[in-house]
């Protein structure tokens, strides 16, 4: 099969998709960071905290992605501005109750995973496996958080409170290296 060059359209495109996924990866970081700030409520701590040990995944992930795209010869984007320009899950207001943050959460989780698995595809086909082998750990991470964030829901919560716990619980043992809730 013929090679197709680093100097291309494709690649071009691959790289902008990249720089997506970096933004994405910011806008919802920063979502977290909010909703760790503004959430108040009867899981106060539960959620300050998930969303915390959230956010601070990402923010590594974000760095190594960052630096994957320097990498490939490119800038990566280096103000809040050009995060915004560069990102495609940016456009909703923040949600101030439980209900609308979660929800709000696991659409940017849905719209980022989805942008990263397109990436993905074409990263398969330009033969890339560095990058298609953290595009696929940041898919997996997006569906671990999917996942604790789904089951936050408020209706589980009330009839379960346990399950809420049980999250905790399970964040605080994968947080070994001392990772404070401030
Ligand atoms: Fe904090």
């Amino acid at each position: 099969m013929e090679k197709i060059p680093k100097r291309s359209k494709v690649y071009d495109q691959y790289t902008k998709m990249c720089v997506t996924h970096l933004a994405n990866l910011y806008a919802l970081a920063i979502r977290l960071q909010g909703y760790h700030w503004n959430y108040t409520g009867p899981y106060f701590y539960s959620l300050h905290k998930l969303f915390e040990d959230r956010y601070k995944q990402i923010f590594k992930d974000i760095d190594r992605f960052a630096e994957r795209i320097r990498t490939f010869g490119c800038y990566a984007p280096g103000s809040v501005y050009q995060m915004y320009k560069r990102s495609n899950a940016t456009d909703r207001a923040q949600a101030l109750d439980l209900n609308g943050m979660l929800e709000d959460l696991l659409t940017t989780c849905e719209i980022v995973r989805s942008h990263a698995q397109e990436t993905l595809r074409l990263g398969v086909q330009l033969d890339d496996e560095v990058t298609v082998d953290m595009l696929t750990e940041s898919i997996e991470k997006l569906d671990h958080s999917t996942y604790l964030i789904s089951s936050s829901a408020p209706s589980k919560a009330v009839d379960m409170p346990e399950s809420i716990l049980q999250i905790v619980r399970t964040q605080e043992d994968m947080s070994d290296n001392g990772a404070s809730t401030h």
